[in-house]
């Protein structure tokens, strides 16, 4: 099987939608990467898999072997891994270093970094220097405490224009793909409809190239907090629960293990 390339991706705008799924571990991986074309090794993992509050204590050796387990289960799907805070914003080096870095140690396909104008100039200088680049503008969760919370962006005249210049910028830089996440859905449209390359939206309307979610969002393996952007499509938290309480009441009750599950 062949992987999903850069050019595959950019090749579906206009034409079909694209799915992405936010997923780190290697079960999972190989389970979901027949059904969809891109999966993101996202820094959410920090809540998702390690149980903080936000993403900002998330590591770059996390992400590394994260990134990694994901790559070696799949065939199909392209494998994009976040860069995670504080480790591409002091310059374009130490941006470029730990790019290759997560390449060269993981063998994804491209790398994402949440975006605000002034890191434009970053953007350029990894895609100058062969990285394939997405770009994540909008509701960056790295930028939470600057936007005062989880909010939705783009709802005043002046942080809607700042957005849609990022996203268009980025493109300029030579970003692959943009993530829109948590716009209003005019914004969403007016990126989409203002750059040539694909727009991947979380939280930001049908209107986006593809879809993003979050894995055990969709799965319902509940967080403390689940945004309103989110479709669950079944209920793995009550399934694990209800596994759990089975076995250790047959163990409990000593129906567990029985002589089938005995060596003799
Ligand atoms: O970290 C992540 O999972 C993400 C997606 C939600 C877009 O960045």
């Amino acid at each position: 099987m062949v992987r999903n390339s850069v050019l595959d991706i950019q090749n579906k705008k206009g034409k079909e939608p694209i799915t992405c799924i936010a997923a780190y571990t290697s079960p999972i991986a190989k389970m979901i990467d027949e059904y969809v074309d891109i999966i993101l090794v996202g820094d959410s993992l920090g809540m998702t898999v390690y149980g903080m509050k936000n993403t900002l204590g998330v590591t770059l050796d996390m992400m590394i072997n994260h990134g990694k387990a994901v790559v070696n289960s799949t065939k199909k799907s392209l494998i994009i891994v976040d860069m995670p805070f504080g480790v591409y914003e002091k310059s374009k080096e130490q941006a470029l270093e730990n790019c290759n870095k997560v390449i060269n140690e993981t063998g994804c396909d491209a790398v994402k970094l949440e975006v605000t104008k002034d890191l434009i100039p970053t953007i350029e200088f990894l895609t100058k220097n062969n990285i394939n680049v997405v770009s994540h503008v909008g509701l960056i969760p790295q930028h939470v405490k600057e936007l005062g919370g989880f909010k939705i962006q783009g709802r005043d005249e002046e942080s809607a224009k700042e957005i849609l210049d990022t996203a268009i910028g980025s493109q300029k830089a030579g970003a692959f793909a943009i993530v829109i996440e948590g716009v209003i859905e005019t914004l969403a449209t007016k990126i989409t409809n203002s750059v040539d390359i694909p727009t991947i939206g979380i939280g930001a309307s049908p209107n986006c190239d593809g879809q993003v979610l979050v894995i055990d969002d969709i799965l319902g393996i509940k967080q403390e907090y689940s945004p309103q952007f989110v479709k669950q499509y079944a209920n793995l938290s009550d399934e694990i629960k209800r596994a759990v309480k089975n076995f250790t009441n047959d163990v409990k009750t000593k129906k567990f293990p029985t002589k089938k599950h005995c060596f003799f």
